[in-house]
């Protein structure tokens, strides 16, 4: 029977409390969410995303309370972010208490935290009055989920509920930042623009590259992958032709105008163009007449940033 939407929260609740799987709507992206505390739960998450066991988890709390209780340290520029980014698409890195266990932080010294804004997001995590570990809800490497339409297709009858929150208002994974000794670092371009944490933490020290080495967490070449190849043209170069080139537009195109084309934002707006990205992949990746996907790195500021890192490591 499907629970009244009133008795979703609590039902699901319930379920992570028994070590289940919760699929969960955030502002960026569909999480997989389990209790964070949980070992099995945790392995849980492991086993339904086929995801390698170097690569930690992102632990969400409630407010900025429940996130201190995981964490042994809050500097003082990761106690600024949080104040002006949560709830939102903001994780810190920070020295983690001894009671999140391992398989969480891969065995990391440090653990990601995160308050997210969306609705269901933080009434589930209030009603359950605890971390949820929830990394995006898809396969190891492949795209994230922005509806809970991409979950059930992808991961539907192994998670025991999928919470339909609506498409995801971000549309791109959270920004994710470190501290070290020569203060905040990038690990993860993401939902807040790199000029919007630069103006509350001063300089941030770049991300690395990508990397096929597995000591980078999540910092993977290949990533956000579909399953069609994709290319990433440089602008200027010569558009590749041809019927089964499936092209993925930003801006306005002028004269360009190929057959099979999905445009992340006519208008050139890179909000727009983060929220449509992963669902216009996901299309031309289903489309069968497709069999490359062409893309043009958009404007490298604000969520573009976001968005070229993602096609960078789709076309890796
Ligand atoms: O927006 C998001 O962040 C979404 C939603 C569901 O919250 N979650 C998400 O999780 O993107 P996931 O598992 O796909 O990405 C987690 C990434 C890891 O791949 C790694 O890059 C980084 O977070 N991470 C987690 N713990 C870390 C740690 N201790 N040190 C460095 N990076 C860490
Ligand atoms: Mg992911």
């Amino acid at each position: 029977m499907t629970p009244q939407p009133s008795a979703v929260i609590p039902a699901a609740a319930a379920t992570l409390r028994r070590g289940g799987l919760v699929a969960m709507p955030t502002e960026t992206v569909y999480g997989l969410a389990g209790d964070a505390l949980n070992p099995s739960a945790l392995a849980r998450i492991f086993e339904v995303k086929q995801r390698p066991a170097f690569d930690p988890l992102i632990c969400h709390a409630a407010d900025t309370a429940g996130a201190e209780a995981l964490v042994s340290d809050f500097p003082a520029a990761a106690r600024a972010l949080a104040e002006a980014f949560w709830p939102g698409p903001l994780t810190l890195v920070l020295p983690k208490r001894a009671r999140v266990p391992d398989l969480a932080t891969s065995g990391h010294p440090t653990v990601a935290v995160r308050v997210p804004a969306h609705r269901l997001a933080r009434a589930l995590l209030r009603e359950f009055g605890g971390p949820l570990a929830a990394p995006s809800a898809n396969l190891f490497g492949r795209l994230s989920p922005t509806t809970a339409d991409a979950v059930r297709r992808e991961l539907g009858g192994k998670v025991d509920v999928i919470l339909d929150g609506g498409p995801c208002e971000v549309g791109v994974e959270s920004t994710i930042i470190g501290f070290g000794p020569d203060g905040p670092r990038l690990l993860r371009a993401g939902g807040v623009p790199l000029e919007e944490i630069e103006a509350v933490a001063g300089p941030v020290a770049p991300a690395p590259g990508p990397t096929a080495r597995p000591e980078a967490p999540g910092m993977l070449a290949s990533h956000y992958a579909p399953r069609t190849p994709l290319r990433l043209e440089n602008d200027g170069a010569p558009a590749e032709h041809g019927p089964d080139i499936g092209w993925l537009l930003f801006g306005p195109t002028g004269s360009f105008t190929p057959d099979h084309a999905l445009n992340l934002s006519p208008a050139g707006d890179l909000r727009e163009a983060a929220a449509r990205l992963f669902q216009a992949l996901r299309e031309l990746d289903e489309d069968p007449a497709v069999r490359l996907i062409c893309a043009r790195p958009v404007p490298e500021r604000g969520l573009g940033r976001a968005i070229n890192d993602r096609l960078r490591r789709a076309a890796a």
